[in-house]
């Protein structure tokens, strides 16, 4: 029988997750995380490319990990952890710098965006402003991703490229060294179709850089609030509506079941159901699929929590992986 497949990923700690996250990308992770063996990781050191406040960092790596938790990571299925506990990344990233070519990495895509930027802003040094964590983004994600012998990398499109740079460079190893230990390659895993595209208030794809989006774990009345402000026409209550060109009936057919969904539906088309009426439904859903999270989510930021507990325990099993497969890769480089 073939072994189980190793699918891993990481999440930059950069901010709060809203509810595009949670259905595109926690969601459906954690249901695939009971088909694999998972590795679900925070990328800390991704984040200090960008991220100058350590107390929003230090708030950040702990928000991240309680988030996935309270949406439901079961810690003894999928290993947990921060990037930062795991040295053994930091030296194979050096390793694999030193197979990498430079023009592979004057190539990626983010640090070709950082420059295009300061060329359309009349910059003449295209490198201005752009650390060097930046430029070796790509070599640090490969690092995440080969040494723990990952099969699957489950990431948005965005970041299809990184997922390439990372088979690539280990072919570069496995090419130079693979007498002595050959990386397994790779792959990455695309959500499909636009089942993860959720509509944000304005209508437009739920994002923070629209900054249309509903934050995952916002208090109960705030959300009540953010709800009732979803803009709306001015139809009267009794006056037929379209269902499908209201965000707020979207936004409800991601939450409701499907009873109520196509009860909803015709109550709207019959003319009768107002939108303040159904912003309330739409609050009711989204509450009862958020509220106990939000609650575990509040438990878990605390600080003594078990949350630290659980971190430790998933650097211990993060740690033992990595630690094997640098032992063999020093070895095929002969520094052992
Ligand atoms: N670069 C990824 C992002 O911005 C985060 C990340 C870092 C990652 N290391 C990874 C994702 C390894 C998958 C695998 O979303």
């Amino acid at each position: 029988m073939a072994a189980t497949k190793t699918y891993l990923t990481g999440v930059k700690p950069t901010g709060e997750p809203h509810l595009g996250n949670y259905l595109g990308a926690i969601k459906p992770a954690l249901e695939a995380a009971r088909e694999y063996d998972a590795f679900y990781f925070i990328a800390d050191y991704h984040a200090l490319t960008t991220v100058r406040d350590p107390e929003a960092m230090r708030h950040n790596i702990r928000s991240v990990a309680a988030t996935w938790l309270a949406c439901g990571l079961d810690p003894e299925r999928t290993v947990l952890y921060r990037q930062s506990d795991i040295p053994e990344t930091f030296e194979l990233t050096w390793i694999l710098s030193c197979v990498t070519g430079k023009g592979l990495m004057n190539r990626a895509h983010a640090y070709k965006a950082a420059r295009d930027r300061n060329a359309a802003a009349g910059v003449t040094d295209l490198d201005a402003g752009i650390n060097m964590g930046l430029y070796n983004y790509p070599i640090l994600m490969a690092v995440d991703i080969l040494i723990m012998e990952t099969d699957l990398v489950p990431v948005g499109r965005d970041q299809a490229q990184h997922v390439e740079y990372a088979a690539d460079i280990a072919g570069s190893f496995n090419h130079l060294f693979g007498d002595g230990y050959t990386f397994r390659i790779p792959q990455g895993v695309f959500p499909e179709g636009d089942a993860s595209v959720l509509p944000g208030i304005d209508g437009r794809k739920m994002s923070k850089s629209y900054d249309n989006h509903i934050p995952l774990f916002l208090p109960e009345n705030k959300l009540k609030k953010l709800i009732r402000r979803i803009p709306t026409d001015s139809t009267p209550v009794e006056a037929p509506k379209d269902p499908d060109s209201s965000v707020v009936f979207q936004l409800l057919t991601h939450f409701a079941d499907a009873e109520q969904i196509a009860e909803t539906r015709k109550r709207l088309e019959a003319g009768g159901m107002g939108w303040g009426e159904l912003k309330n439904d739409l609050f009711e859903a989204i509450n009862t699929e958020i509220a106990p999270m939000r609650e575990r989510y509040e438990e878990l930021m605390t600080s003594g929590s078990e949350l630290d507990d659980v971190l430790a325990e998933g650097a211990r099993r993060a740690r033992e992986r990595a630690q094997r497969v640098l032992a063999q890769v020093r070895a095929a480089i002969g520094i052992d």
